[in-house]
């Protein structure tokens, strides 16, 4: 997924980092999950994951990435649903998600929210997804509440099913990136036809905890091998940005308002986006939470200014820091040309 500050491309490094502390399992913490990746990655590499975000959204994919041991049967759902006679599909999942992917579209949250044809009688007209594929959405996601409430489905399938529609509706979103503004016109992978795609199962024998929880409230009762943290870096917070995966996780019809329908986000907010409060607040984990190592990702281009985190850290224990160079593109003040910059991707080690 797309994702301010997402990992992926820094997962061997941070592996790397993690080999040289010389922890190889136990409890491995990732306390501002966003996609989860790091979670996930270090559940395949055999660690028991405790990982939480503000985001309900990442709940979703950490409950669907993490929590989730299991490829999904749908054992209930599959006897009480139809499905094509002949099985033309793999598992069991991938006849639900055709199931899903044929339903008829519905004039739900989204399409009355979201879009032009939806919004068109009202003070802002939003065009976050077209009409067709908003009702596909609000017809998917009406289908799986109403699945949960007959108990046809149990949490696992319901959370895979939530991730499955999460992970998908960024490809047809008509967006640059991030949700904080729609394009005036429609991307060409907007105007394609939605269909739900599949994720990947991560199987495991190990128990895991997720949470949707201020990370700041968890540390007292903590007690990790790695505690591995990945706070925001710059003043945006993340939940305006991603606002309407946030809507379609919880599908909760909440107040919305302004040009862009952003909903309320005041029980959202980081610590990490000031720069007040920012050091306080890794002071306050590096101080409360107990762990053998304390792994901090961060950024040259940060609020917190690097010798300040140094010497937070070191109130702690022995520091190290590696500084991994690493491209990007920056759009420019007016978006419209790009040019290639080297930021440096920071891990501190702290060995309490
Ligand atoms: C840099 S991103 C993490 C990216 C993540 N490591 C990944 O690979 O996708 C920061 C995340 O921290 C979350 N966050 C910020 N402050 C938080 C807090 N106090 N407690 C829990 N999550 C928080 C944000 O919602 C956001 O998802």
């Amino acid at each position: 997924m797309r994702f301010i500050g997402n990992k992926e491309k820094l997962l061997e490094r941070i592996h790397q980092a993690v080999l040289s502390t010389s922890v190889k399992d136990g409890v491995f913490c990732d306390f501002f999950s966003g996609t989860s990746n790091v979670g996930r990655f270090f559940k395949e590499k055999g660690f028991k994951i405790i990982s939480s975000d503000l985001l309900y959204f990442s709940y979703v994919l950490q409950k669907a990435y993490i929590s989730n041991n299991t490829e999904p049967k749908f054992t209930k759902l599959l006897k009480n649903i139809k499905t094509p006679k002949n099985n033309l599909f793999s598992s069991p999942f991938e006849s639900i998600k055709n199931y899903l992917n044929n339903l008829k579209g519905v004039n739900g949250f989204i399409y009355k929210n979201y879009t032009e044809e939806g919004t068109k009688n009202q003070q802002y007209k939003r065009k976050y997804f077209i009409a067709e594929n908003a009702k596909r959405i609000d017809a998917i996601r009406i289908k799986i509440e109403e699945w949960k409430e007959k108990n046809l489905i149990n949490e696992n399938e319901y959370f895979i099913l939530l991730a499955s529609l999460i992970e998908s509706a960024p490809f047809y979103a008509n967006i640059s990136g991030v949700y904080a503004a729609f394009l005036k016109q429609y991307d060409p992978r907007a105007l394609k036809r939605f269909e739900m795609k599949s994720i990947k199962f991560y199987s495991g024998k190990k128990s895991h905890a997720v949470y949707n929880k201020d990370s700041m409230d968890l540390l007292n009762n903590l007690d990790a091998d790695i505690l591995y943290i990945d706070p925001p870096y710059n003043n945006r917070q993340y939940a305006p940005n991603y606002h309407l995966l946030e809507t379609i996780a919880k599908y909760d019809n909440p107040p919305i308002k302004g040009a862009t329908g952003l909903r309320d986000y005041k029980n959202q907010k980081s610590d990490f986006c000031n720069k007040e409060t920012a050091l306080t607040a890794l002071d306050k984990i590096a101080k409360t939470a107990k762990y053998r190592y304390l792994i901090l990702s961060y950024n040259s281009e940060g609020i917190m200014p690097e010798k300040d985190i140094m010497s937070v850290l070191k109130k702690y224990g022995e520091v190290t820091l590696q500084n991994i160079n690493y491209p990007r593109f920056k759009s420019n003040n007016n978006g419209d040309s790009r040019h290639k910059k080297t930021i440096q991707e920071q891990l501190y080690i702290l060995r309490s």
